[in-house]
């Protein structure tokens, strides 16, 4: 159903299509040798503009895992990019080598200039402070499968929310649950943006709060999502050292956390989770990571049509 159809924003999908995407990684994740055939003689291009570990090396290693191939590029600067190429060139060749195409671009809507110009799947893999729809695919299987659905849920969201892509894809797409909650825990300055408020949060009567403190907020998370202050989005350093460590989850505040409540982060991070969270039960980030590869299988597979 999903064959040929691009992945810009986490709303491209329908709730069947993305539910349909989830268990097929169920089925993938237990049996991962049937599905090891299914991309043989198709090509992955990854052209990332942007650094990235998770986002590239999982959609490269899904590829490979389903027994396709892969080109690319991690650094625009080895690319004809460096010569002044267009992205819509670009993407226009790529197509004549490769099936499939990942992008992560600096500016926002670069994916999509590149999805108008072919008939290639395109894969929006970060667009600058926008979106992030494949890590919200990832946070969606996370949540679905740890707390064994995705509705009833109280979702508190830490750190850089104006700059966070992957909070505005979370936000964008959780909104289409039943009874989701929203608690926004930021510095005045890296408040969500008003878009997310008015567009998505409000417009889709979803209850809210905005804090600056998280410690009070804490005992009525069913998940945390934590996220790093985005410094190449700052336009000035100073600002970014003011603000970097705003929140630093540790031991102490989790203490004020339901047993039961998930700790999750995009990563890469910084310092916004202390190492001595990771042995903690609730500590779900590499998990997540995870199951960022096997829900990207299922992606590939699904926009190759491949069965
Ligand atoms: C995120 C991103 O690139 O937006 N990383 C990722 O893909 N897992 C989060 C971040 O960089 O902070």
């Amino acid at each position: 159903m999903l064959k040929a159809k691009h992945l810009l924003d986490p709303m491209d999908f329908t709730l069947d299509e993305l539910e349909e995407t989830f268990q097929l990684a169920d089925h993938i994740i237990s049996n991962p040798q049937k599905f090891s055939h299914v991309c043989e003689g198709k090509i992955l291009a990854t052209l990332f503009y942007e650094p990235s570990t998770r986002t590239r090396l999982s959609f490269e290693a899904a590829m490979l895992r389903l027994g396709g191939n892969v080109i690319g590029f991690s650094e625009p600067n080895s690319s004809s990019v460096s010569k002044g190429e267009s992205i819509a060139d670009t993407i226009r060749t790529v197509a004549c080598y490769a099936d499939i195409a990942v992008i992560r671009h600096p500016k926002e809507g670069a994916p999509k200039i590149a999805a108008m110009n072919t008939t290639m799947p395109v894969i929006n893999a970060g667009d600058g402070g926008h979106q992030h729809p494949t890590q919200t695919l990832t946070d969606l299987l996370t949540i679905r499968n740890i707390k064994g659905g995705l509705s009833n849920l109280t979702i508190g969201v830490c750190g850089d929310l104006k700059f966070g892509r992957t909070v505005h894809s979370l936000i964008k797409a959780m909104c289409r649950y039943e009874n989701i909650k929203f608690v926004l825990i930021s510095p005045e300055e890296l408040k969500v943006p008003n878009y997310i408020l008015s567009e998505v949060l409000k417009k889709n009567n979803i209850e809210y709060k905005e804090t600056v403190t998280m410690e009070e907020v804490l005992g009525e998370l069913d998940v945390l999502y934590m996220t790093r202050v985005q410094r190449e989005r700052f336009f000035n350093e100073e600002d970014y050292v003011r603000l970097k460590d705003s929140y630093i989850l540790d031991k102490d505040k989790l203490k004020y956390a339901k047993e039961d409540m998930i700790v999750l982060h995009p990563l890469p991070r910084v310092n916004e989770i202390a190492y001595e969270v990771d042995n903690d039960p609730r500590a779900c980030y590499f998990k997540q990571a995870q199951y960022g590869m096997y829900v990207r299988m299922a992606l590939i597979s699904k926009l190759l049509g491949v069965r």
